[in-house]
């Protein structure tokens, strides 16, 4: 059953051990899943900007937002119930993704939607990860990217904590609907709205699109000294545009932060096996940072480039 579950707790944990994602649904009547995946017409690349015609909303989105509070930060993003029922009220061009996936009850439609619209556990973890090793100031000035970023809270936490972050999402509608007002809830409520969009546009951009398109589009710009992913590495078939992405985006003494579960079932990515992934490659050396030997296994891990 699609949840558009925005609650990060145990019980959500134990949901998923069975299986996150439906098996992906492509539309296309092949024989084979590599028939289907060499199908998929992955969406381009695009910068998303944010226009003052979103603050209209915003006292909608203060109306519906839960907060999340980790020791002494508090981070604010919409509530699932208002989401699915804003979706189903506007069903405009823009929503068709997230929606597809509700009315098809995945949590995944590969190529199609990719999971950003709830926040899942390994979120939370990094979260938690981020809070217990690195000080405020350790942020400040850093260029940051937010991958595969769903909800937005990683790099909504890193943005609070001082540095430029980006935010990208393979859903354009994930991106409008979800990400930057969450963003926008995060924002010092004394601003002025054109303040906020102002602030918007200097510390922040949004792409939506597939990370090979997204590599592209942005390789002549600034490089990211941390780069922030939870729960990007499901699909073993997009694992090499993952690595690529990183390699191309990342300074040379950046890290990337790497949150996942030990298993993907139905879609056979997996933390071990990605570690394994990228031992085959010159390009990282990892290190494991942290791991939760419960039901649901999880780990954070570290890349470097070498
Ligand atoms: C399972 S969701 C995780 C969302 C969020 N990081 C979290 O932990 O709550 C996977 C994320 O990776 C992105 N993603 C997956 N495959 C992608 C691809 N091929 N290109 C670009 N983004 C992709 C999705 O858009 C989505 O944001």
């Amino acid at each position: 059953m699609f949840k558009f579950n925005f609650e990060v707790n145990d019980s959500d944990s134990s949901d998923n051990t069975e299986s996150p994602f439906k098996k992906p649904k492509v539309e296309q009547k092949t024989n084979s899943d590599s028939e289907n995946d060499e199908k998929i017409l992955w969406y381009e690349a695009e910068q998303i900007k944010p226009t003052k015609a979103i603050l209209k909303s915003l006292d909608l989105y203060e109306l519906n937002a839960r907060e999340l509070t980790f020791e002494n930060v508090e981070l604010r993003h919409l509530i699932a119930g208002f989401l699915l029922e804003d979706i189903k009220r506007h069903s405009d061009v823009d929503s068709q993704d997230i929606k597809k996936s509700e009315e098809s009850h995945s949590d995944l439609i590969a190529g199609v939607y990719e999971g950003g619209a709830k926040i899942w556990e390994c979120t939370d973890d990094l979260l938690k990860y981020l809070l217990q090793n690195y000080e405020k100031k350790h942020w400040e000035n850093k260029v940051v990217l937010d991958l595969g970023c769903g909800s937005g809270l990683l790099g909504i936490y890193a943005l609070k904590c001082g540095a430029k972050v980006d935010f990208q999402d393979y859903n354009k509608d994930v991106l409008e609907k979800i990400t930057i007002p969450n963003v926008l809830l995060n924002l010092n409520e004394t601003l002025t709205d054109d303040e906020k969009i102002d602030q918007l546009q200097k510390k922040s951009n949004f792409y939506a699109g597939d990370w090979s398109h997204f590599a592209k589009l942005t390789e002549n710009f600034e490089k990211y000294d941390i780069i922030l992913t939870s729960e990007t590495i499901y699909n073993v078939k997009n694992q090499q545009k993952l690595l690529d992405t990183f390699r191309k985006q990342l300074k040379s003494d950046g890290i990337v932060l790497l949150a996942a579960k030990s298993h993907y079932f139905g879609v056979g990515g997996g933390l071990e096996q990605f570690v394994e992934f990228l031992k085959c490659g010159k390009d990282f050396r990892s290190t494991y940072l942290w791991q939760a030997d419960e039901n649901l296994k999880r780990g954070i891990i570290e890349l470097k480039l070498q």
